[in-house]
């Protein structure tokens, strides 16, 4: 029966979805090297080519929540696995400037919806001890994806292949639709649904048959208490989690992580580097966050949420402003490329640890059923939103104000960054959805604060 398929194949496949994010966002860095060329691009369409994914992205985080509510996750999956199919193909293929922009859009809204779709469908999937290891194998994924990229872009650099770059996501893009096909429905939407004996024999097969009955009625419990859907949103006790969600996923990208990421291999060849010596420099850095992330999936669960995001923004602000310090002390000289080079890494490193996959993992856990994917939704597109303005306003910021500046900045949303964490965020460790959404409701005017 369909149904009976191993743990290990729903959490891959579930996952999928962030290697594609990855993949899709990552390969752009390499590929636009020779759209430029090709295409004739100005600097103008370069930036919409390199952007125009962002716009997608929102567009897919706002209603694939929503649709996920009403349709089920794994038909929505579907459906972004499609899309991905279409936007890897449309992109490769495309004749000219426009039309590649078109297909960069379509494929953002693949891109979007699995950001949304992939946490939350592992959260629901998992069970409670070690639901934060499997919804931030999202990002291992997301880093993989990026990493591949990377390899994919070094291969085809010599023959200038940026046609094959862009459509070799067709091939995740095709295992995801196959395999969402052979996986089951989230049994918390499906008790939702009134569908018990569905969700029952899916969790029976899951849990090999261990709590079931215990878990269904703690699903059912909360369900009772909290109907009402959408309407939910505007409820006060929800808010909490809204400003938890909103705020986690803004400053995720205002203390900077994609801007560093991205222009990280440009300083490899500012320290000196040859130009393919930083390439392999970058795909060491891809290599250096799947290992990081990878520890991540091992200790979230005992170290808990709270405490790394806490650990990330010290981690990442010390690293900042390090680098601002050493080179307003160096002077005109500016800081030696190494140092660069370390605060950097080091960055990256905490970033991998901590912010990269808890963020993704709190989001999905955060939300109460009735609105966990319109929730998520709103979350995703802040996120997505705040990525779209960081990228595109990073390079006329650095010509105004000078990149140290920039990284102080970074630095000190590092600081409020860290501020709001203490304040806002309650720990979900080791807590089942159930019990979070029981709490929020039990304390909304303490933590409203
Ligand atoms: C997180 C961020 C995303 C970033 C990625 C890098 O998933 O949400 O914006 O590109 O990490 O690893």
């Amino acid at each position: 029966m369909k149904f009976k398929i191993n743990n290990g194949f729903i959490y891959f496949f579930g996952a999928l979805g962030g290697l594609l994010f990855g993949y899709d966002t990552g390969v752009i860095s390499g590929a636009i090297l020779f759209i430029k060329k090709d295409l004739h691009l100005t600097s103008w369409t370069e930036g919409i080519v390199v952007s125009s994914i962002l716009f997608g992205c929102m567009i897919g985080a706002a209603f694939s929540g929503a649709l996920s509510d009403r349709w089920g996750r794994r038909k929505v999956v579907i459906l972004a696995a499609a899309v991905f199919c279409i936007g890897a193909l449309g992109t490769a293929l495309a004749p000219n400037t426009g039309v590649l922009i078109a297909f960069r859009i379509i494929l953002g809204i693949a891109v979007g919806s699995a950001s949304t779709l992939v946490p939350m469908y592992l959260s629901e999937m998992a069970p409670a001890s070690i639901r934060g290891a499997l919804s931030s194998l999202n990002q291992l994924m997301i880093m993989t994806g990026i990493l591949l990229a990377y390899v994919v872009n070094y291969i085809f650099s010599a023959s200038e292949g940026w046609r094959w770059m862009l459509g070799l996501a067709l091939i995740p893009a095709l295992l995801l639709l196959i395999g969402m096909i052979f996986l089951p429905e989230s049994p918390r939407w499906l008790l939702k649904q009134g569908k018990d004996d569905q969700a029952r024999s899916i969790l029976n097969n899951m849990r090999k048959g261990a709590g079931v009955e215990a878990e269904i009625k703690e699903i059912k419990l909360a369900n009772e208490q909290a109907n009402g859907g959408l309407k939910n949103l505007k409820e006060k006790w929800v808010r909490p989690a809204l400003i938890v969600g909103i705020g986690l996923a803004v400053f995720q990208q205002i203390i900077g992580c994609n801007t560093v990421l991205y222009y990280a291999p440009t300083t490899f060849t500012n320290v000196g580097l040859g130009a393919s010596a930083a390439i392999l420099g970058t795909v060491g850095i891809g290599i250096v966050n799947v290992i990081v992330t990878a520890i991540a999936v091992a200790i979230i669960d005992k170290v808990g949420r709270k405490p790394l995001l806490l650990i990330g923004n010290a981690g990442m602000s010390i690293a900042l402003f390090a680098l601002v310090f050493v080179s307003k002390l160096m002077g005109a000289a500016g800081a030696s490329g190494w140092v660069t080079v370390i605060c950097l890494a080091v960055y990256i490193l905490f970033f991998s640890l901590t912010w990269g996959p808890v963020v993704w993992v709190m989001m999905s856990e955060i939300f109460p059923l009735s609105i966990r994917g319109a929730g998520m939704g709103i979350g995703s597109v802040a996120n997505w939103l705040a990525n779209l303005v960081v990228s595109l306003t990073y390079p006329k910021l650095i010509e105004l104000f000078g990149i140290n500046t920039m990284f102080l900045v970074y630095g000190i949303m590092g600081i409020l960054a860290f501020i709001f964490v203490s304040a806002k965020v309650s720990e979900t460790k080791g807590k089942s959805l159930e019990q979070i959404e029981l709490e929020l409701k039990d304390k909304p005017i303490r933590k409203l604060g």
